[in-house]
């Protein structure tokens, strides 16, 4: 990003009508799998992983080999699949796993067992995939996954917390739901979504977590205002841009709450976020209010509704009718960031957006006058490669002292990584 001072008053954002590259294009990806029943997810997201152009190699415990096909993973991976049996042959001129160790520029620790995990933990190299990561200085995303009296059991939590220190790991505990042993609790795998997603991740930004100990409340996606029941006012904003910021932020060790209208995104990024679904801007109020006194700091992003009507109809009207409803009857939305700000808790610090078209930076600079939050991000939603729904965004970030710093365009989740330090600074 450049950053420009007072005297420049119009810093230049080039349009671009490429897309950016995806960080994970023509990385060396080893994806290590062991033994819990969530492997069997494995197979589609190295293909997935394959597909974003990726180079993969996979690395089964012996436990994994009898969960999952160990040629699909080969086929979809387009490279041999190793096993314990590889370790030591005659035929290799090195030894696998140191290898394998440094071939890899990430790897994807997915499903992390109780086993592998306690092998990991006290430098136990007595499997290929063991000795592996012990050999390993590239960054690790790991995955837990286990049955939820194993998650609870003294043993696992002491070897978990031990894995929080480990510099080059970013760990993600399992998440609750009904598992294959048909208990109800903690011990799924996180959604192969959100693994891609925290992958993406770790390529950009690593696995720093400088937001450890703070807490962050992030708005996202639109509102919906009812006509009648059959109609609404509302905007095309799918909240992948709040979502991504919002999901950066737990992965740098932010406790994150978020409070969402209508979605169009996969449900696993949804994980982890202690997420609240809202509908209209006055329930979004609602519950931006009663959080904002519990974090550090607040991402507005939503894109929050203009109008709603004074009196909800609760009949659906006829074309007639709907002509002379859309002309009078409705009342404008009050400006949910403008009220955070006014009733913020001392130190708090507060990052709005705005999208607009034409010539931003004008515009954008009276709409950061009038909002008064620290932070403002204006994109420009009638360019290519920016604006809602897509993967890549750009813009101008507005700070105090008439700072103006500029984003070219970018992967929404590298934007949401450079929010996050302006954030956090
Ligand atoms: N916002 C808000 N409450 C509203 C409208 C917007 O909190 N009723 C917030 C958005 O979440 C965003 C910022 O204000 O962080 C700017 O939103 P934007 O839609 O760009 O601007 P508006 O305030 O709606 O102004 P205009 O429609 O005139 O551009």
């Amino acid at each position: 990003m450049r950053t420009e001072g007072q005297g420049l008053l119009q810093p230049h954002l080039a349009p671009s009508s490429t897309p950016p590259a995806d960080p994970l294009c023509g990385r060396r990806i080893l994806v290590g799998i062991s033994g819990s029943i969530a492997a069997v997810k494995l197979p589609l997201l190295v293909s997935a992983l394959v597909q974003r152009g990726a180079e993969v190699r996979c690395v089964l415990t012996p436990s994994a080999e009898r969960l999952v096909s160990a040629a699909s993973l080969a086929c979809l991976s387009r490279q041999p699949c190793c096993l314990e049996a590889d370790q030591w042959s005659h035929r290799a001129p090195r030894p696998l796993h140191v290898e394998l160790a440094e071939w890899a520029e990430l790897v994807l620790l997915a499903p992390l067992s109780a086993t592998t995990l306690a092998r990991w933990v006290h430098g136990l190299g007595d499997t290929l995939l063991a000795s592996t990561l012990l050999a390993c200085e590239a960054p690790v995303l790991a995955a837990a996954a286990m049955n939820t009296s194993m998650w609870a059991s003294p043993g696992v939590r002491a070897n978990w917390q031990a894995l929080q220190s480990f510099p080059t790991v970013l760990p993600l505990g399992p998440e609750s739901g009904l598992l294959a042993c048909d208990r109800q609790g903690q011990g799924r795998m996180a959604d192969p979504e959100l693994l891609l997603l925290a992958l993406e991740s770790l390529a950009l930004w690593g696995p720093k977590r400088d937001w450890q100990g703070r807490g962050l409340l992030v708005s996202a996606g639109p509102t919906r205002e009812p006509l009648d029941p059959a109609r609404c006012l509302t905007n095309p904003s799918t909240g992948r841009m709040g979502v991504l910021l919002a999901q950066a932020a737990r992965l740098r060790g932010a406790r994150v709450e978020l409070v969402h209208g209508p979605l169009a995104l996969p449900a696993g990024w949804l994980e982890g976020l202690n997420a609240e679904a809202v509908l209209t801007a006055a329930e979004m109020r609602q519950a931006l209010l009663a959080r904002q006194p519990g974090v550090q700091a607040v991402a507005m992003v939503a894109a929050v509704a203009d109008h709603r009507r004074s009196q909800p109809l609760d009949t659906k009207l006829d074309k007639q009718a709907l002509e002379q409803a859309l002309a009078s009857g409705w009342e404008p939305v009050p400006d949910l960031l403008a009220e955070l700000v006014h009733g913020r808790p001392r130190g708090q610090r507060i990052l709005g957006f705005a999208a607009q078209t034409g010539d931003v930076l004008p515009q954008a600079r009276v709409k950061f006058a009038r909002k008064g939050c620290d932070l403002l991000f204006a994109n420009p939603i009638d360019q290519p490669q920016a604006g809602f729904g897509g993967h890549s965004t750009s813009g101008w970030l507005l700070g105090p002292g008439d700072q103006v710093g500029v984003l070219p365009t970018a992967r929404k989740l590298a934007v949401a990584h450079h929010l996050l330090s302006a954030l956090a600074a």
